[in-house]
């Protein structure tokens, strides 16, 4: 039988993204960011990130039929991220995926987010593209060196938008959530960091780069909850408020004291941190589960210490460690697609088409 050729929106944050795949082949993969217009406030300002949806939604949809070179009548499916993420910006995708399938009078499958962000991580590039050098401009270089996703696999997404750690045993049918941050993403604390630093947004890149020429060991930010009395609770789960209020001191204490902020050392101190949480959380995980394999998802896996990290410690404790390209890491549209062909393959039936965004969905 041949493999579905499924559409897929994502908006949950503020990528616009529409992907569109066959069975696990990438053919297209089209983001608008929205981030620009939110740099001047620090962070994703969520009417914004809807309001910049609407507008971006339909050109980017024409884009990825025109990059995939398909037409909506072909298609088998379409999905569209039904949560978790911002109501408003999921209304958006939601909106515009329903009224596709009402007019084409194919079937919609609402997926979760972080379930895509596992399904990004099947997804290869079409043989007769190969990878970087046929690639038009949208669409991204993907490389097919992985080999196969095996499961069961511990997962760390890790965004502006979510810190979780997932135990996955199959995509579609058991998917368990073992712990999430309490307070702010990981993405967001780069960003409230940067801020304080007066670095620019977005400041996950901006930390990387003023962290190269710093000493990760000159301050010792504390671990959120990794302490004896956090053990038990919140084995799984990640806190970074703490962190990020250990750094503003640090800032202050320099600047009333009228020293230069040693912004190299907090950032590199603050960035070690953050990685070493991280990391060593999702390795309890993999050992506390017998799973020696670990998948990294999310923007926050371009910051150079945390994959050197993870690739460092995954070696010594035999983890097979696996990074999707960063293209298919930062929300997109083909991840959705790449969840939305599993369920077709899989005969599963389609969602009705009256649900709901679900902000809080759970996975
Ligand atoms: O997955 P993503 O593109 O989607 C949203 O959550 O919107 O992630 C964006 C987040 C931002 O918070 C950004 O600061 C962070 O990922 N980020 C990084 C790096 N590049 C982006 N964080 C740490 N290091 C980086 N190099
Ligand atoms: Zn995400």
């Amino acid at each position: 039988t041949a493999e579905p050729l499924v559409l897929g929106i994502e908006t949950s944050c503020d990528e616009t993204g529409v992907g569109i795949v066959r069975g696990r082949t990438l053919l297209a993969n089209v983001i608008a960011s929205s981030m620009d217009e939110h740099a001047r406030y620090g962070g994703v300002v969520p009417e914004v990130a809807a309001r910049a949806h609407l507008e971006a939604i339909e050109p980017t949809l024409q884009a990825a039929l025109a990059e995939a070179g398909v037409t909506l009548d072909e298609l088998d499916a379409i999905a569209v991220t039904s949560g978790p993420g911002l109501a408003g910006a999921l209304m958006v995708g939601i909106g515009a995926a329903k009224g596709l399938a009402l007019a084409t009078g194919k079937p919609l499958y609402g997926v979760n987010h972080l379930v895509g962000h596992v399904g990004a991580d099947l997804l290869r590039p079409p043989a007769a593209v190969g990878t970087a050098a046929g690639s038009t401009a949208g669409t991204p270089a993907v490389s097919d060196d992985r080999g196969e996703l095996e499961l069961p696999t511990i997962a760390l997404l890790v965004s502006g938008g979510h810190t979780s750690l997932l135990l996955v045993r199959d995509l579609i049918d058991d998917v368990e959530l073992l712990g999430e941050t309490i307070d702010d993403a990981a993405g967001e604390a780069f960003d409230k960091v940067a801020r304080l630093l007066g670095l620019q947004y977005p400041g996950g890149p901006q930390i990387d780069r003023a962290a190269a020429t710093g000493d990760p060991r000159a301050i010792r930010f504390p671990r959120g909850l990794t302490a004896p009395k956090d053990r038990e609770r919140h084995r799984f789960d990640f806190s970074f408020s703490g962190l990020k209020t250990a750094v503003a001191r640090t800032v202050e204490a320099a600047r009333d004291r009228g020293d230069e902020v040693p912004t190299a050392d907090v950032a590199a101190s603050f960035r070690e941190a953050v990685a070493d949480v991280l990391i060593t959380k999702a390795l309890d995980a993999c050992a506390e589960h017998g799973v020696p394999r670990l998948l990294l998802g999310g923007g926050v896996v371009a910051n150079a210490r945390i994959r050197g990290l993870a690739e460092e410690r995954c070696a010594a404790a035999g983890v097979a460690l696996r990074i999707p390209p960063l293209s298919l890491c930062t929300d997109n549209g083909a991840m959705i697609a790449s969840v939305g062909a599993q369920l077709v393959a899989a005969g599963r039936a389609p969602s009705p088409l009256d649900f709901a965004a679900d902000s809080t969905l759970p996975v």
